[in-house]
């Protein structure tokens, strides 16, 4: 294997021979609370690996352009070469998280309208809330792209919530990264995966912890994370089957 271009808290980067394509290497590793605590989730690589894969077929075959090409391993993914503008993009269905404890909303209010939010990907600051104009300021995108990850944001969220709610999961909350190309186009890039999303088992009690199947059950201690996480992959699996 080449040497690494990039590591971060759960995957790895390689290049390729060609420079216009990068591979993903999913790892079982698992921080939360910007990596104060530290952990691993078993088979977590190539569960979010495969349900990454799924979910930007599925967008893609929407009409959503993201980095995906193809998956040559069960742990990794080959992506298009973009440049990840600085910014954790997160949509929210329902109030829970970092909404409750800013705010006072209850967990588990439905949210009038999706509500989009940009944060600063900067581990040193904890990935603090931005506002628009702090976006402009700090040059790390143009209004032109804030509109455009806007409208993405909101245009994902409709098709993965509607995927979700087939599976029987409710989409709670989810983050986005988004990157650009050589040609500048704005691409969806990273991952979507139970690390990076709320998910509510829809057949589990309201209120119950174990509705829980996404990182919270890690971040909380709730036990059978990696029996949520796969569970999660056997309902996209053979929902995207009959999509
Ligand atoms: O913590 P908070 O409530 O703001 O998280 C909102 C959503 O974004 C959750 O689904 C969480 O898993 C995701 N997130 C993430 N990476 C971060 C921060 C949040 O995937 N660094």
């Amino acid at each position: 294997m080449e040497q690494k271009l990039y590591e971060g808290k759960a995957k790895i980067i390689y290049p390729t021979d060609n420079p216009n394509i990068l591979l993903t290497e999913f790892k079982d590793d698992a921080t939360a609370f910007n990596a104060q605590k530290r952990g691993t989730i078993e088979q977590k690589g190539e569960i979010n690996c495969k349900i990454s894969s799924v979910l930007f077929q599925l967008l893609e075959k929407q009409g959503i352009a993201t980095h995906y090409i193809d998956q040559p391993s069960a742990k990794q993914m080959r992506v298009k070469a973009v440049t990840i503008l600085p910014l954790e993009v997160v949509v929210r269905n329902i109030a829970a998280g970092s909404l409750c404890r800013e705010t006072g909303l209850e967990e588990g209010t439905n949210l009038p309208f999706p509500l989009v939010e940009f944060y600063y990907k900067k581990d040193e600051l904890g990935d603090p809330l931005l506002t628009r104009d702090r976006i402009l300021i700090l040059n790390l995108a143009t209004l032109n792209q804030l509109e455009q990850l806007q409208n993405k944001a909101l245009a994902i969220n409709t098709h993965l919530k509607t995927f979700f709610n087939d599976c029987k999961i409710t989409l709670v909350d989810f983050k986005l990264e988004f990157g650009l190309d050589s040609e500048q186009n704005l691409l969806l890039a990273d991952e979507i995966s139970p690390d990076t999303c709320r998910l509510w088992d829809q057949s589990q009690s309201e209120e119950s912890d174990d509705r829980v199947m996404d990182k919270d059950r890690f971040r909380k201690d709730l036990g059978n994370v990696e029996n949520a996480y796969q569970e999660v992959q056997t309902r996209i699996l053979s929902q995207f089957k009959l999509t």
